[in-house]
């Protein structure tokens, strides 16, 4: 009894470090990152009418997605679940199941016209390495209609596989250079706030 205990001891503590290693690792690599964004950029792209799709959860891809809203003076559009996705440990089981079984949560609302829009941003939180599960059940149902799509993330550190899984989904749409966005402290705002600007910048040149 006593040998069982000692191991799930030794168990618990080397999964607390390793985690441990793991944040100061992502800690170091977001602000060497961040260290690239500090001066102070303008914005000079011009996309066009332009659209920004999300979803969001707890408000991460939200942000990003009102900040480039507000820079290209878009409208936005929210894709929203017909049946609430609330946060917890079940999430990580149920999103598991959905995103290997492609069997994905409805969305309730209409799909926006695109027809008058020249750029068309799409934004989603990482779930397991991929898009969120009701962001694949929007790129099921969607057709860009030839349309320029640029893909955003944001996640704890890790993105996976999601820029390639958007390009092979989304139907018909051009792709143009996406970005992840790692979820920071405020004191990094002003960085993320430049990099945004950076990576509209880049989509016009
Ligand atoms: C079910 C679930 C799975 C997740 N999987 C990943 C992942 O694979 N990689 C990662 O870096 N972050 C992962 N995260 C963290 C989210 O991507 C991150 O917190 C994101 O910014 C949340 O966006 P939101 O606030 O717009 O919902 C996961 C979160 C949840 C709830």
């Amino acid at each position: 009894m006593k040998l069982i205990l000692y191991i799930i001891l030794i168990i618990a503590i080397i999964a607390g470090v390793s985690s441990l290693i793991h944040l100061h690792k992502v800690s170091n690599k977001n602000k060497a990152e961040m260290a690239k964004f500090s001066n102070e950029t303008a914005l000079t792209a011009n996309l066009g009418k332009t659209l920004v799709i999300y979803y969001s959860l707890s408000g991460r891809t939200k942000d990003i997605a009102l900040q480039i809203q507000s820079l290209t003076n878009a409208d936005i559009y929210e894709i929203k679940p017909k049946e609430e996705i609330k946060s917890g440990p079940a999430l990580y089981l149920t999103s598991k199941k959905q995103i290997s079984s492609g069997e994905y949560p409805e969305i309730v609302n209409d799909f926006p016209n695109i027809e008058e829009y020249n750029t068309i941003f799409v934004g989603s939180p990482i779930w397991w390495y991929t898009a969120a599960p009701v962001v694949l059940e929007f790129l099921k149902e969607f057709d860009f209609q030839n349309k320029n799509v640029v893909p955003f993330s944001t996640q704890g550190s890790n993105y996976g596989t999601f820029f390639e899984d958007f390009k092979a989904k989304a139907k018909n749409a051009n792709i143009l250079k996406g970005e992840a966005f790692n979820n920071l402290s405020s004191e990094y705002n002003e960085q993320v706030k430049n990099k945004i600007i950076s990576w509209l910048n880049g989509l016009s040149e």
